[in-house]
């Protein structure tokens, strides 16, 4: 197994049931905002990629005859059962699948989902291929990711500046999460999207409030490491501090991180 893919495992399955709870996770705007652009028809079949607690199987679920609900972990995809079963949906699949080789037929799919996890994988081109390929023709691929800063989520600024913030803010989250690849910029995404034969219909950035402790202790960060990130935020300047815009609000510490939303049509 890759080592990319056994620090999914080791970090997601020691944590799991933080997910389940998280609000970035379970209320966060994306997820509405998923269900209003794509519009989801009651004969569809979805796949679900990387599905973590399942809060966007489980937002579909309602609208479409069947999802598939991916994870490579094994104790997420038990986290994402539970919430299904305590919610009544009785039309989900739980499967164990990696992104970047989906063992699904080419064509079996009306709609591939995948929020929030793309910057663990470690090919980003072939998770997309994957779920190219396992869409039906006209089928439709609605991607959410935290993503880096650019232009077009932070303006102002030059481009070595931003691209200095987005090193910056991929090293800060891989200090928190391991098991954290790389958030690609909102360009890169429509990039590697077009670039597998996709037909875009929508891009969206999304800015999401982030609790800064609950944040970092999702992941099991110890003492020092907490201090060492709430050091970034305070101390950031410049490109690296529009993109976090820090808050301190009742005593506590907040800050933003933004998602990119893509829709696209195969
Ligand atoms: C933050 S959670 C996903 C959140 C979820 N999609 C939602 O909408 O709430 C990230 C998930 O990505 C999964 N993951 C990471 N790498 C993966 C891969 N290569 N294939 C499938 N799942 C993967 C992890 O196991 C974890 O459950």
């Amino acid at each position: 197994m890759s080592e990319t893919k056994s620090l999914v495992q080791k970090q997601f399955g020691a944590h799991a049931a933080g997910y389940a709870t998280s609000p970035v996770h379970a209320k966060g705007a994306s997820l509405q905002r998923l269900i209003d652009l794509v519009r989801p028809e009651k004969h569809w079949r979805v796949l679900d990629v990387a599905t973590g607690a399942g809060h966007t199987a489980l937002a579909f679920a309602p609208h479409v005859a069947e999802v598939i609900a991916s994870d490579i972990t094994d104790e997420m995809l038990a986290e994402a059962e539970k919430l299904a079963k305590s919610r009544g949906l009785e039309n989900v699949i739980f499967e164990k699948a990696d992104a970047m080789a989906l063992p699904y037929d080419d064509g079996s799919f009306d709609l591939v989902t995948c929020r929030i996890a793309p910057h663990h994988f470690p090919d980003i081109p072939k998770f997309v291929a994957e779920s190219y390929r396992v869409l039906k023709p006209g089928g439709t691929f609605a991607l959410v990711d935290n993503i880096s800063p650019d232009e077009g989520s932070t303006p102002g600024f030059t481009k070595d500046e931003l691209h200095e913030a987005a090193k910056a803010h991929n090293a800060f989250e891989k200090l928190r999460d391991p098991s954290h690849g790389r958030c690609l910029t909102i360009e890169e995404w429509r990039t590697a999207i077009s670039e597998a034969g996709f037909s875009i219909s929508a891009v969206e950035i999304l800015p999401k409030e982030i609790e800064f402790i609950p944040w970092a202790e999702r992941m099991g960060a110890d003492k020092a490491t907490i201090a060492q990130l709430e050091a970034v935020v305070m101390g950031s300047s410049g490109a690296l501090r529009a993109f976090f815009r820090p808050r301190q609000q009742g005593g506590k510490l907040y800050f933003s991180l933004d998602e990119g939303l893509v829709i696209a049509r195969k």
